[in-house]
């Protein structure tokens, strides 16, 4: 039940004290409001009823989703061609972020305010690659300068090196909406334009942060568990292999402190290998 002597302020108030950062319409929902087109629920039947089937409607509804499915498939594969083919025009890294932001495939980049492109030094040979912007990426338009931004930082100064002698960049150049995860389609449609980094940077080896850069670059499903700690290769081409290290992504270790020595263990490791 609402207080009626609350504010709108003090209600927003509640609402980002909740953890909703987010308003992803610009008309309100009057959820309580029946429409005219809105189905009236069947009345439950009695235990005594003969519940008569009938499966006509029930098929429809079926062909009716089957279309819709087909239909959103169709989308993301047309979306990714188009990125594919936005790809091959780039030759440099600021050409592919130009083209990056006039892409208008991703439904991601209509709840977003910036594009995220990737940052640090183009010409580094260690690429770190994470998930997603975050709401201080999402505000500020560069990748890692929230909280896992910070300590990503420190993790890269104990091993010597700066944001300058790396380059990072995400799967996903838009914040999905709440930093939920992002779904497969997403990540299906942008990954020609972080494929497209690797191959205009050629590091010389790649960091994988958390599971969505490691199943997304690896193709595989395995959890990030079971694919850090080992040397990796990410296909740069049918003949060149990039060695790649996926290792826990810091969002993860600022909920679980007690990992940070895994991960420094496998910066350490990197620095053993290229440093
Ligand atoms: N988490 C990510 O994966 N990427 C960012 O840029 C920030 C947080």
């Amino acid at each position: 039940m609402i207080d009626e002597n609350l504010s709108v302020k003090d209600i927003l108030e509640w609402y980002v004290w909740a953890g909703v950062d987010e308003t992803l319409g610009e008309i309100p929902f009057a959820l309580a409001q029946k429409t005219e087109t809105e189905t009236p629920l069947k009345p439950l039947p009695k235990v005594n009823d003969v519940v008569k089937t009938d499966s006509t409607p029930q098929k429809s509804a079926t062909i009716e989703t089957r279309k819709a499915t087909t239909d959103l498939a169709q989308d993301t594969l047309n979306a990714r061609s188009n990125a594919h083919k936005l790809c091959a025009q780039a030759t440099s890294i600021e050409e592919l972020k130009k083209l990056v932001e006039s892409f208008d495939g991703c439904a991601l980049k209509l709840t977003a305010n910036k594009t995220v492109f990737g940052g640090g030094n183009p010409q580094a040979s260690i690429m770190l690659i994470g998930e997603a912007p975050g709401a201080d990426e999402d505000r500020l338009g560069e990748p890692f300068v929230g909280r896992s931004g910070h300590l990503l930082d420190k993790i890269i100064q104990a091993v010597g090196l700066t944001r300058n002698d790396v380059y990072i960049t995400n799967v996903l150049p838009w914040r999905p909406p709440g930093n939920r995860t992002p779904t497969t389609a997403e990540v299906a449609v942008c990954l020609p334009f972080l494929k497209r980094q690797i191959e205009i940077i050629q590091p010389k080896v790649l960091v994988l942060l958390g599971g969505s850069a490691a199943n997304a670059l690896l193709d595989n499903e395995d959890t990030i568990s079971k694919l850090r700690g080992k040397w990796l290769d990410y296909p740069l081409s049918d003949t060149v292999q990039i060695p790649a290290m996926a290792t826990f992504h810091p969002a993860y270790l600022l909920r679980n402190p007690a990992q940070k020595a895994k991960v420094w263990g496998d910066f350490l490791r990197l620095k053993l290998k290229f440093l």
